[in-house]
């Protein structure tokens, strides 16, 4: 791939730049609790976006997407955005970055990844992270911190793609470690690296390649509903609820918003019980753990989707030791803990029957848990 970018990139500008790259995530466990000041368990894996850019000194970005075979142009001014969705990516990280008082000039781009699109696997905080990672080192003598620049991530989602996303997937991008998860309290922005040794066991993704149209941005409206339940509480966040508080108000409130609180407020606990029992290697815990957090985000929450609860319900039978639905929801991805000797029937079944049932086979990708944004040596 990256062999590629540099090639087009000499065919297209005439010259050659320097390379970066940044990771998609998992995320083991802590789901939608990040907007809600929670706790979240997520790594970058070996898939990614590399970019090869170089400052053309113009103050326009000539950008080229080597997956959609698009190019564009644009300034660097806010009336400058761009119409095409991908370029918004990168038109939101260069304007987030000028916005926080950062230095930024004209330059060209080619640019492609390897992250499965809609996979919920982040390729969009990928894409974010490798560009603000980027513009720190070509233009600002890496003095932006790290976390600012997984916050310039976040903040393009806010403004220039309408996903009112929280800090887990641009922070995993960002300070991803090869072999370690990482948690991160999203309140504190206090985080821990992890090393992840499943020893006798393996992480799989299972992708159901289903992504389900959405109408309404439901990912905002769940956010909307845990905000209001917070409010009602007279609390910031859900951080800091329990079910004792959310029985009081329930009277108050509609149930609707009643079963995402409650849903968070189970996930809160659950990420913290993963970290202890992981430390013990205690992987019965964690798996169960994982199955719990799957059934809320499918009862309560209501973001998994048929093909999910298929697949979850497979990984059940075959013994499998924790899957969940992960990311966002509303498609994507299963994450599946499974014994050695248990994997090969596992994929094997999970292939057969979700062919059978749904006309097409899952695709799956073993986690490789790798470093996050970082500059390419030649
Ligand atoms: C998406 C968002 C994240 C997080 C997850 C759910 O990936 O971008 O901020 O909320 O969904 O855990």
């Amino acid at each position: 791939m990256k062999q590629k970018i540099k090639e087009l990139f000499s065919q297209k500008f005439g010259t050659k730049g320097v390379m970066y790259a940044s990771a998609g995530r998992i995320n083991l466990i802590g789901e939608h609790t990040d907007y809600n000041g929670g706790f979240v368990f997520p790594g970058a894996i070996d898939k990614y976006i590399a970019a090869m850019i170089n400052v053309n000194g113009t103050d326009k970005v000539r950008a080229y997407s080597v997956d959609l075979d698009a190019y564009t142009e644009f300034g660097l001014n806010e009336a400058d955005a761009p119409k095409e969705q991908w370029a918004r990516y990168i038109f939101g990280v260069c304007r987030e970055t000028i916005k926080r008082g950062f230095t930024v000039k004209g330059f060209d781009t080619v640019f492609a990844g390897n992250v499965p699109l809609g996979a919920g696997l982040s390729s969009s905080a990928a894409l974010e992270s490798c560009f603000a990672f980027a513009l720190n080192d070509l233009f600002n003598d890496n003095k932006i911190e790290k976390f600012e620049l997984a916050l310039i991530g976040q903040s393009t989602e806010h403004n220039y793609c309408g996903v009112n996303c929280g800090i887990m997937d641009q922070f995993a991008s960002v300070f991803g470690k090869k072999n370690c998860l990482m948690r991160l309290d999203c309140r504190s922005l206090e985080h821990e690296y992890f090393p992840f040794e499943a020893q006798g066991y393996k992480l799989v993704l299972v992708d159901s390649k289903v992504k389900h149209e959405l109408v309404d941005s439901p990912y905002n409206k769940r956010r909307q509903s845990c905000e209001r339940v917070a409010a009602k509480l007279g609390m910031e966040t859900l951080r800091d609820a329990d079910m004792a508080m959310l029985d009081a108000i329930k009277a108050e409130i509609s149930e609707e918003d009643y079963m995402r609180a409650r849903f968070v407020i189970g996930e809160k606990q659950r990420v913290l019980d993963v970290c202890d029992a992981l430390q013990k290697g205690d992987f019965e815990t964690v798996g169960a753990r994982m199955y719990a957090t799957h059934e809320g985000l499918s009862k309560d929450y209501e973001v998994s989707c048929v093909e999910l609860d298929f697949l979850n319900d497979v990984a059940r039978e075959c013994g499998v030791t924790g899957s969940r639905i992960m990311g966002g929801g509303f498609g994507g991805c299963t994450i599946n803990l499974v014994k050695d000797e248990l994997y090969d029937n596992f994929i094997a079944t999970a292939k057969v029957k979700f062919n059978e049932k749904y006309g097409h086979e899952p695709a799956i990708y073993p986690v490789v848990i790798s470093d996050g944004a970082h500059k390419c040596m030649e």
